[in-house]
């Protein structure tokens, strides 16, 4: 028999014992030296084949190596078997000292808080809330505005196209809200007041106060003894109770083919109060949107006798009156979902 190299066993064996992360590891471990065809085990087998003089100073070191090995194996098991409580127990572990996680609540996008309080005000003032389709036809979105086709009004405003449809009249998403007036007319008898906040869509391009989307609010009202001065008073008042100060207005001349006259509505500077700053451009006044008295072209449209009604209409930027409201200079940080943006309101 050749000489058994104790030291080299007893090496790698505490190298493997000291390497094992896990329980079953150290199993094997002990299977490989002490199990029943184990290294250990095996040259303890063999002590009695051995001359005497041998016999007691390897069976010594056998047993001495055997003693270490479990004991380290023992040791090890002890100290995993704490790593493993303890990582267990710091996963249960709750602090009920500690204060509660209060969940995250979101709140109202700046252009829903000003459209609802648009709604708000002209609903005080009895006109109901209103909806139409973001695709729109052909037809209501121009034909029916007193459009003509390929007249060069249609040049306003640049649309999105729909894919054509065989034999199907053109589908696009609508440019502005006043198709709405139509439908409105068509399925509802006069008199009536409504607003349409909405979104529409313009094939444009985006700089700090025009985007490819964004929203209007409609105005209409149609009775039978409806004048400018009408269209003037429910701005007015619409005005002050959104800025909640006394407003000064005036009417411009304007040019869209569903009014008749038409107008663009100007308020008078408040940084400067109509003095002239770099924010009017030193006019003294800010345009605020278009409008006009309904065009009996329109009014025909809608089913209605233009000679017994009449009526003016408006159309607002909804995000405009976000950005005076909450001095925001660039409108596709609404359009953003930026929450550093968002969190301000
Ligand atoms: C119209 O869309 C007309 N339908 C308004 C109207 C209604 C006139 C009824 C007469 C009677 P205009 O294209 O000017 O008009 O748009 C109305 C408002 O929408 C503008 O005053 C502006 O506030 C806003 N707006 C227009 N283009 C953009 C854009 N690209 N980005 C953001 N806001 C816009």
């Amino acid at each position: 028999m050749k000489k058994i190299d104790f030291e080299a066993l007893k090496e790698e064996s505490l190298k493997e014992i000291n390497k094992a992360d896990h329980p079953e590891k150290l199993d094997d471990i002990f299977r490989k030296y002490l199990g029943k065809k184990g290294k250990i085990t095996q040259i303890l087998s063999f002590l009695k084949e051995l001359p005497k003089a041998k016999r007691a100073a390897i069976g010594r070191e056998a047993n001495l190596l055997k003693k270490l090995i479990e004991s380290q194996i023992k040791k090890k098991k002890e100290i995993i078997r704490k790593r493993i409580e303890k990582e267990l127990s710091s996963k249960d572990f709750i602090d009920i000292t500690l204060p509660a996680k209060k969940p995250e609540v979101g709140h109202l996008h700046p252009l829903t808080l000003v459209r609802r309080k648009v709604e708000r005000i002209f609903e005080s003032m009895g006109f109901c809330v209103v909806q139409g389709p973001h695709i729109e036809t052909e037809w209501y979105n121009f034909d029916a505005l007193n459009i003509p086709k390929d007249h060069p009004a249609r040049d306003l405003w640049d649309t999105f196209w729909l894919k054509e449809r065989k034999n199907k009249e053109r589908l696009l998403l609508r440019t502005h809200t006043s198709p709405v007036q139509v439908r409105y007319m068509r399925k509802h008898n006069p008199p009536f007041k409504i607003i349409v906040p909405g979104r529409v869509f313009r094939h444009e391009a985006s700089d700090s106060s025009h985007d490819i989307q964004f929203y209007q609010v409609e105005g209409l009202m149609i009775d039978t003894d409806i004048s400018v001065a009408n269209f003037k008073g429910i701005i007015q008042e619409f005005l002050e109770k959104f800025f909640n100060r006394r407003i000064k207005t005036r009417l411009r001349p304007g040019y869209f083919p569903f009014v008749e006259p038409g107008f663009e509505i100007d308020i008078q500077c408040f940084i400067c109060q109509g003095k002239g700053c770099s924010t009017c451009g030193h006019t003294g006044w800010v345009e605020l949107c278009p409008g006009g008295m309904v065009h009996p072209n329109v009014l025909k449209a809608g089913g209605l006798n233009p000679k017994n009604w009449q009526g003016f209409a408006f159309g607002m930027g909804l995000d405009r009156l976000a950005m005076m409201t909450y001095k925001i200079n660039d409108i596709r940080l609404l359009y953003s979902s930026d929450l550093r943006f968002l969190k301000q309101f």
